[in-house]
């Protein structure tokens, strides 16, 4: 997985403005293993929760080195 470019950043967890650039940096310096991993270590889906399904999608892709 690469790094994408900060200004085409999609945000992923809109409450608390994570994006996906973020969440490969994090993925890259050490796997997810867990949502609850995800919101401990960038914050994202510490709000309404709506985002989590989608970091679940970062937690596979971190898991399986994609
Ligand atoms: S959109 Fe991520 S916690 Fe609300």
């Amino acid at each position: 997985m690469s790094p994408r470019n900060s200004y085409l950043d999609r945000v992923v967890c809109h409450c608390l403005q994570v994006g996906e650039a973020t969440l490969d940096a994090l993925a890259e310096e050490a796997p997810f293993h867990s949502v609850e991993d995800v919101v401990q270590r960038s914050g994202a889906g510490d709000g309404c929760t709506a985002c989590r399904r989608r970091l679940c999608e970062f937690v596979s892709a971190s898991t399986s080195g994609a």
